[in-house]
Protein backbone atom coordinates (compact mmCIF):
# COMPACT_ATOMS: atom_id res chain seq x y z
CA UNK A 1 0.00 0.00 0.00
CA UNK A 2 1.08 3.14 -0.88
CA UNK A 3 2.31 5.70 2.10
CA UNK A 4 0.51 9.54 2.33
CA UNK A 5 2.47 12.57 2.48
CA UNK A 6 0.27 15.51 4.39
CA UNK A 7 1.22 19.03 3.14
CA UNK A 8 -0.28 22.05 4.82
CA UNK A 9 0.58 25.65 5.05
CA UNK A 10 0.34 27.59 8.23
CA UNK A 11 -0.21 31.24 9.45
CA UNK A 12 -0.16 33.97 7.16
CA UNK A 13 -0.61 33.41 4.02
CA UNK A 14 1.83 34.80 0.71
CA UNK A 15 2.25 34.50 -3.02
CA UNK A 16 4.83 31.33 -3.14
CA UNK A 17 2.54 28.60 -1.29
CA UNK A 18 0.83 27.34 -3.76
CA UNK A 19 3.61 26.76 -6.49
CA UNK A 20 5.43 25.15 -3.30
CA UNK A 21 2.41 22.49 -2.93
CA UNK A 22 2.18 21.99 -6.75
CA UNK A 23 5.74 20.93 -6.81
CA UNK A 24 5.47 19.31 -3.77
CA UNK A 25 2.71 17.22 -5.15
CA UNK A 26 4.02 16.28 -8.51
CA UNK A 27 7.48 14.99 -6.74
CA UNK A 28 5.76 12.74 -3.95
CA UNK A 29 3.20 10.97 -7.32
CA UNK A 30 6.28 10.48 -8.98
CA UNK A 31 8.30 8.76 -5.87
CA UNK A 32 5.06 6.32 -5.21
CA UNK A 33 3.17 8.74 -2.74
CA UNK A 34 0.26 9.46 -1.75
CA UNK A 35 -0.67 13.21 -1.12
CA UNK A 36 -3.22 14.88 1.08
CA UNK A 37 -3.92 18.50 1.96
CA UNK A 38 -4.68 19.46 5.08
CA UNK A 39 -6.95 21.99 5.73
CA UNK A 40 -6.45 25.50 7.44
CA UNK A 41 -2.86 24.51 8.89
CA UNK A 42 -2.36 22.93 11.76
CA UNK A 43 -6.43 23.17 12.65
CA UNK A 44 -7.02 21.12 10.03
CA UNK A 45 -5.14 18.30 11.79
CA UNK A 46 -7.12 18.57 15.47
CA UNK A 47 -10.94 19.68 13.95
CA UNK A 48 -12.52 16.58 12.34
CA UNK A 49 -14.82 18.29 10.53
CA UNK A 50 -12.00 19.46 8.09
CA UNK A 51 -11.62 16.75 5.83
CA UNK A 52 -8.24 16.69 3.70
CA UNK A 53 -8.17 17.17 0.37
CA UNK A 54 -6.89 14.31 -1.97
CA UNK A 55 -4.24 16.40 -4.29
CA UNK A 56 -3.19 14.88 -7.70
CA UNK A 57 -2.38 16.37 -10.62
CA UNK A 58 -5.30 17.75 -11.82
CA UNK A 59 -6.39 19.58 -9.21
CA UNK A 60 -2.75 21.26 -8.50
CA UNK A 61 -2.22 21.03 -12.53
CA UNK A 62 -3.09 25.29 -12.52
CA UNK A 63 -2.26 26.27 -8.85
CA UNK A 64 1.18 27.52 -9.01
CA UNK A 65 -0.29 30.91 -10.92
CA UNK A 66 -2.49 32.11 -7.85
CA UNK A 67 -1.73 33.80 -5.20
CA UNK A 68 -3.07 32.43 -1.29
CA UNK A 69 -2.74 28.62 -0.76
CA UNK A 70 -5.58 26.41 -1.90
CA UNK A 71 -4.98 24.58 1.34
CA UNK A 72 -6.38 27.37 3.43
CA UNK A 73 -4.63 28.34 6.39
CA UNK A 74 -4.87 29.35 10.34
CA UNK A 75 -3.03 30.87 12.98
CA UNK A 76 -3.07 28.05 15.55
CA UNK A 77 -1.14 26.74 18.05
CA UNK A 78 -1.97 23.04 18.60
CA UNK A 79 0.80 23.37 22.42
CA UNK A 80 -2.04 26.18 23.22
CA UNK A 81 -4.63 23.48 23.14
CA UNK A 82 -5.11 20.79 25.72
CA UNK A 83 -3.70 17.86 24.82
CA UNK A 84 -3.21 19.33 21.73
CA UNK A 85 -0.01 17.22 20.01
CA UNK A 86 -2.22 14.29 21.08
CA UNK A 87 -5.19 14.95 18.94
CA UNK A 88 -2.29 15.76 16.24
CA UNK A 89 -0.76 12.61 16.82
CA UNK A 90 -4.08 10.46 16.30
CA UNK A 91 -4.97 12.44 13.27
CA UNK A 92 -2.13 11.83 11.46
CA UNK A 93 -2.15 7.85 12.58
CA UNK A 94 -6.06 7.64 11.38
CA UNK A 95 -5.02 9.45 7.91
CA UNK A 96 -1.84 7.11 7.71
CA UNK A 97 0.33 9.77 7.24
CA UNK A 98 4.11 8.94 7.05
CA UNK A 99 5.23 12.51 6.66
CA UNK A 100 4.20 15.53 7.04
CA UNK A 101 5.27 18.75 5.09
CA UNK A 102 4.67 21.89 7.15
CA UNK A 103 5.07 25.57 4.85
CA UNK A 104 4.93 27.94 7.27
CA UNK A 105 7.58 30.79 9.08
CA UNK A 106 8.06 31.15 12.42
CA UNK A 107 5.46 30.35 14.41
CA UNK A 108 4.34 27.15 12.00
CA UNK A 109 7.98 25.92 12.27
CA UNK A 110 8.15 25.97 15.61
CA UNK A 111 5.10 23.74 16.12
CA UNK A 112 6.51 21.29 13.41
CA UNK A 113 9.82 21.63 15.30
CA UNK A 114 7.89 20.58 18.41
CA UNK A 115 6.05 17.76 17.41
CA UNK A 116 9.32 16.39 16.09
CA UNK A 117 11.49 16.35 19.17
CA UNK A 118 8.87 15.42 21.23
CA UNK A 119 6.43 13.15 19.07
CA UNK A 120 8.57 11.67 16.41
CA UNK A 121 6.79 13.33 13.92
CA UNK A 122 8.38 13.18 10.44
CA UNK A 123 8.57 16.81 9.80
CA UNK A 124 10.08 18.13 6.76
CA UNK A 125 9.01 22.34 6.61
CA UNK A 126 9.46 25.00 3.95
CA UNK A 127 10.05 28.24 4.63
CA UNK A 128 7.63 31.52 3.85
CA UNK A 129 7.08 34.60 5.49
CA UNK A 130 6.95 38.18 4.06
CA UNK A 131 8.82 38.89 6.76
CA UNK A 132 11.73 36.97 5.61
CA UNK A 133 13.29 36.86 9.46
CA UNK A 134 14.05 32.74 9.25
CA UNK A 135 17.45 32.12 10.17
CA UNK A 136 19.62 30.26 8.09
CA UNK A 137 17.77 30.13 4.72
CA UNK A 138 18.61 33.40 2.53
CA UNK A 139 15.09 33.13 1.33
CA UNK A 140 11.59 32.70 2.28
CA UNK A 141 8.47 32.00 0.46
CA UNK A 142 6.68 35.32 -0.44
CA UNK A 143 8.78 37.63 0.26
CA UNK A 144 10.12 39.17 -3.33
CA UNK A 145 6.38 39.51 -4.07
CA UNK A 146 5.72 41.69 -1.49
CA UNK A 147 8.68 43.80 -2.20
CA UNK A 148 6.60 43.89 -5.74
CA UNK A 149 3.71 45.01 -4.32
CA UNK A 150 5.64 47.56 -2.22
CA UNK A 151 7.28 48.82 -5.32
CA UNK A 152 4.33 48.92 -7.60
CA UNK A 153 2.27 50.81 -5.15
CA UNK A 154 5.03 53.50 -4.63
CA UNK A 155 5.20 54.29 -8.17
CA UNK A 156 1.69 54.95 -7.72
CA UNK A 157 1.91 57.22 -4.91
CA UNK A 158 4.19 59.07 -7.27
CA UNK A 159 1.96 61.47 -9.21
CA UNK A 160 -0.34 62.25 -6.44
CA UNK A 161 1.84 63.04 -4.04
CA UNK A 162 3.95 65.06 -6.69
CA UNK A 163 0.71 66.84 -7.77
CA UNK A 164 -0.14 67.98 -4.75
CA UNK A 165 3.19 68.32 -3.63
CA UNK A 166 2.70 66.13 -0.15
CA UNK A 167 4.97 63.83 2.07
CA UNK A 168 3.79 60.10 1.65
CA UNK A 169 4.55 57.79 4.83
CA UNK A 170 4.10 54.13 3.76
CA UNK A 171 3.66 51.67 5.94
CA UNK A 172 4.71 47.87 5.23
CA UNK A 173 4.69 44.57 7.09
CA UNK A 174 7.73 42.55 8.79
CA UNK A 175 6.79 42.59 12.36
CA UNK A 176 10.25 43.06 14.55
CA UNK A 177 12.56 42.74 11.14
CA UNK A 178 12.86 45.31 8.92
CA UNK A 179 13.46 43.61 5.11
CA UNK A 180 10.42 44.45 3.89
CA UNK A 181 10.63 48.25 4.31
CA UNK A 182 14.79 48.30 3.63
CA UNK A 183 14.32 46.49 0.51
CA UNK A 184 11.15 47.75 -0.33
CA UNK A 185 12.60 51.55 0.85
CA UNK A 186 15.39 50.84 -1.63
CA UNK A 187 13.47 48.98 -4.73
CA UNK A 188 10.93 52.14 -4.33
CA UNK A 189 13.64 55.13 -3.81
CA UNK A 190 12.13 56.26 -0.69
CA UNK A 191 13.57 59.26 0.92
CA UNK A 192 13.83 57.89 4.25
CA UNK A 193 13.67 54.31 5.68
CA UNK A 194 12.25 53.40 8.80
CA UNK A 195 13.22 49.87 10.24
CA UNK A 196 12.49 48.37 13.95
CA UNK A 197 16.59 47.36 14.43
CA UNK A 198 16.89 51.29 14.55
CA UNK A 199 14.55 53.57 16.77
CA UNK A 200 14.45 56.68 14.60
CA UNK A 201 14.77 60.56 15.47
CA UNK A 202 11.72 62.04 14.43
CA UNK A 203 13.30 65.79 13.80
CA UNK A 204 16.56 64.18 11.87
CA UNK A 205 13.17 62.68 9.42
CA UNK A 206 11.87 66.27 9.35
CA UNK A 207 15.21 68.05 8.80
CA UNK A 208 15.80 65.48 5.78
CA UNK A 209 12.10 66.42 4.40
CA UNK A 210 13.20 69.88 4.88
CA UNK A 211 15.98 69.79 3.32
CA UNK A 212 14.82 68.17 0.36
CA UNK A 213 11.84 70.51 0.04
CA UNK A 214 14.69 73.18 0.18
CA UNK A 215 16.18 71.80 -2.83
CA UNK A 216 12.82 72.36 -4.89
CA UNK A 217 11.88 68.45 -4.74
CA UNK A 218 8.16 68.70 -4.67
CA UNK A 219 7.42 65.14 -2.33
CA UNK A 220 9.01 63.07 -0.42
CA UNK A 221 8.37 59.21 0.39
CA UNK A 222 8.69 57.91 3.69
CA UNK A 223 9.01 54.24 4.36
CA UNK A 224 8.34 52.96 7.76
CA UNK A 225 8.19 49.56 9.15
CA UNK A 226 4.98 48.29 10.99
CA UNK A 227 7.28 47.70 13.91
CA UNK A 228 9.38 50.78 13.65
CA UNK A 229 10.03 53.14 17.04
CA UNK A 230 10.77 56.53 17.24
CA UNK A 231 13.27 56.71 20.18
CA UNK A 232 11.81 57.12 23.18
CA UNK A 233 8.76 55.44 22.28
CA UNK A 234 7.40 51.97 22.12
CA UNK A 235 6.31 49.77 18.98
CA UNK A 236 2.69 51.32 17.68
CA UNK A 237 0.12 48.50 18.29
CA UNK A 238 -3.76 48.52 16.88
CA UNK A 239 -4.45 45.48 19.32
CA UNK A 240 -3.50 44.13 22.91
CA UNK A 241 -4.88 40.72 22.04
CA UNK A 242 -2.56 38.49 20.90
CA UNK A 243 -2.97 35.57 18.75
CA UNK A 244 -2.28 32.01 19.50
CA UNK A 245 1.16 32.36 19.49
CA UNK A 246 1.69 35.26 21.81
CA UNK A 247 1.84 38.18 18.99
CA UNK A 248 0.49 41.83 19.02
CA UNK A 249 -1.22 43.33 16.11
CA UNK A 250 1.45 45.95 15.13
CA UNK A 251 0.63 48.96 13.66
CA UNK A 252 -0.48 52.31 13.70
CA UNK A 253 3.14 54.33 13.15
CA UNK A 254 2.12 55.14 9.92
CA UNK A 255 -0.49 57.62 10.61
CA UNK A 256 1.49 58.65 13.81
CA UNK A 257 4.53 60.13 11.99
CA UNK A 258 2.55 61.09 8.98
CA UNK A 259 0.73 63.55 11.78
CA UNK A 260 3.68 64.31 13.79
CA UNK A 261 5.65 65.48 10.46
CA UNK A 262 2.91 67.57 9.90
CA UNK A 263 3.16 68.73 12.89
CA UNK A 264 7.13 69.55 12.85
CA UNK A 265 7.08 70.54 8.99
CA UNK A 266 4.06 72.20 8.15
CA UNK A 267 4.30 70.01 5.37
CA UNK A 268 1.01 67.90 4.23
CA UNK A 269 1.40 64.29 5.05
CA UNK A 270 -0.46 61.59 3.86
CA UNK A 271 -0.34 57.85 5.42
CA UNK A 272 -1.09 54.66 3.12
CA UNK A 273 -1.12 51.35 5.47
CA UNK A 274 -0.05 48.76 2.74
CA UNK A 275 -1.36 45.96 5.03
CA UNK A 276 -2.00 42.83 3.71
CA UNK A 277 -2.16 44.29 -0.07
CA UNK A 278 1.38 42.74 0.38
CA UNK A 279 0.26 39.13 1.20
CA UNK A 280 -1.95 39.64 -2.07
CA UNK A 281 -1.71 38.75 -6.02
CA UNK A 282 0.23 36.33 -7.69
CA UNK A 283 3.41 35.30 -7.31
CA UNK A 284 6.11 37.06 -9.27
CA UNK A 285 8.92 34.45 -11.13
CA UNK A 286 11.17 33.81 -8.10
CA UNK A 287 8.09 33.03 -5.99
CA UNK A 288 7.09 30.64 -8.65
CA UNK A 289 10.35 29.44 -8.83
CA UNK A 290 11.68 29.38 -5.81
CA UNK A 291 8.31 27.38 -4.56
CA UNK A 292 9.32 24.36 -6.80
CA UNK A 293 12.68 24.13 -5.77
CA UNK A 294 11.35 24.08 -1.84
CA UNK A 295 8.43 21.78 -2.76
CA UNK A 296 10.19 19.57 -5.04
CA UNK A 297 13.14 19.45 -2.08
CA UNK A 298 11.19 18.58 0.56
CA UNK A 299 10.08 15.70 -0.73
CA UNK A 300 13.94 14.15 -1.63
CA UNK A 301 14.17 15.31 2.21
CA UNK A 302 11.56 12.85 3.00
CA UNK A 303 12.82 9.73 0.87
CA UNK A 304 16.25 10.75 2.45
CA UNK A 305 14.40 10.45 6.03
CA UNK A 306 15.66 13.51 6.90
CA UNK A 307 13.24 14.27 9.08
CA UNK A 308 13.16 17.33 11.80
CA UNK A 309 14.43 19.73 8.62
CA UNK A 310 13.55 22.74 6.55
CA UNK A 311 14.70 22.80 3.14
CA UNK A 312 16.55 26.02 2.19
CA UNK A 313 18.29 28.50 0.06
CA UNK A 314 22.33 29.64 1.00
CA UNK A 315 24.70 30.95 -1.50
CA UNK A 316 22.57 29.95 -4.24
CA UNK A 317 22.61 26.44 -3.08
CA UNK A 318 19.36 24.12 -2.47
CA UNK A 319 19.37 21.86 0.53
CA UNK A 320 18.07 21.18 4.28
CA UNK A 321 19.01 22.59 7.35
CA UNK A 322 18.21 21.16 10.71
CA UNK A 323 14.56 22.75 11.50
CA UNK A 324 16.44 23.53 15.77
CA UNK A 325 18.56 25.91 12.97
CA UNK A 326 15.89 27.51 11.04
CA UNK A 327 14.28 28.81 14.87
CA UNK A 328 16.70 28.88 16.74
CA UNK A 329 16.56 33.46 16.33
CA UNK A 330 15.24 35.49 14.37
CA UNK A 331 17.14 36.75 11.44
CA UNK A 332 16.91 40.93 12.11
CA UNK A 333 18.60 43.42 9.35
CA UNK A 334 21.93 44.33 10.54
CA UNK A 335 22.83 47.74 8.44
CA UNK A 336 26.57 47.01 8.73
CA UNK A 337 26.23 43.55 6.60
CA UNK A 338 23.87 45.24 3.80
CA UNK A 339 25.44 46.41 0.67
CA UNK A 340 26.09 50.09 -0.15
CA UNK A 341 26.19 50.68 3.70
CA UNK A 342 28.17 53.76 3.31
CA UNK A 343 25.42 55.23 0.57
CA UNK A 344 22.75 54.52 2.70
CA UNK A 345 24.71 56.37 5.98
CA UNK A 346 25.98 59.43 3.38
CA UNK A 347 22.11 60.13 2.44
CA UNK A 348 20.92 59.15 6.01
CA UNK A 349 18.28 57.48 4.20
CA UNK A 350 18.11 54.41 6.40
CA UNK A 351 18.15 56.12 9.50
CA UNK A 352 20.57 54.42 11.92
CA UNK A 353 20.53 56.11 15.97
O1 LIG B 1 4.01 37.32 9.67
C1 LIG B 1 3.61 37.86 8.47
C2 LIG B 1 2.75 39.05 8.70
O2 LIG B 1 2.32 39.43 7.44
C3 LIG B 1 3.40 40.22 9.47
O3 LIG B 1 4.25 40.98 8.67
C4 LIG B 1 2.20 40.96 9.98
O4 LIG B 1 2.50 41.70 11.14
C5 LIG B 1 1.26 39.85 10.30
O5 LIG B 1 1.59 38.77 9.46
C6 LIG B 1 -0.21 40.19 10.09
O6 LIG B 1 -0.95 39.09 10.50
P1 LIG B 1 -2.50 38.88 10.27
O7 LIG B 1 -2.69 38.40 8.87
O8 LIG B 1 -2.85 37.84 11.26
O9 LIG B 1 -3.16 40.20 10.49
Amino acid sequence: MKQNIGILTGGGDCPGLNPAIKAATKKALESGFNVIGIREGWQGLMDKSLAPLDLNLDNVRHIDRAGGTILGTSRTNPFKVNNGSDIICETLDRLRVHALVAIGGEDTLGVAHKLYEQRKVNVVAIPKTIDRDLSYTDYSLGFESALQVITDSVDSLRSTAESHARIFVVEVMGRHAGHLALRGGISSAASVILIPEYAFDINRVCEILLARKDRGLRYSIVMVAEGAMPQGLDMTIISQETDSFGHVRLGGIGHFLASAIEDRTKLESRAVILSHLQRGGKPVAYDRRLGFYFGTAAIEAIIAQNFGSMVAIKNGHIHCAPLSEAIKELRLVNIEQCYDVIDYRAKNRVLIS
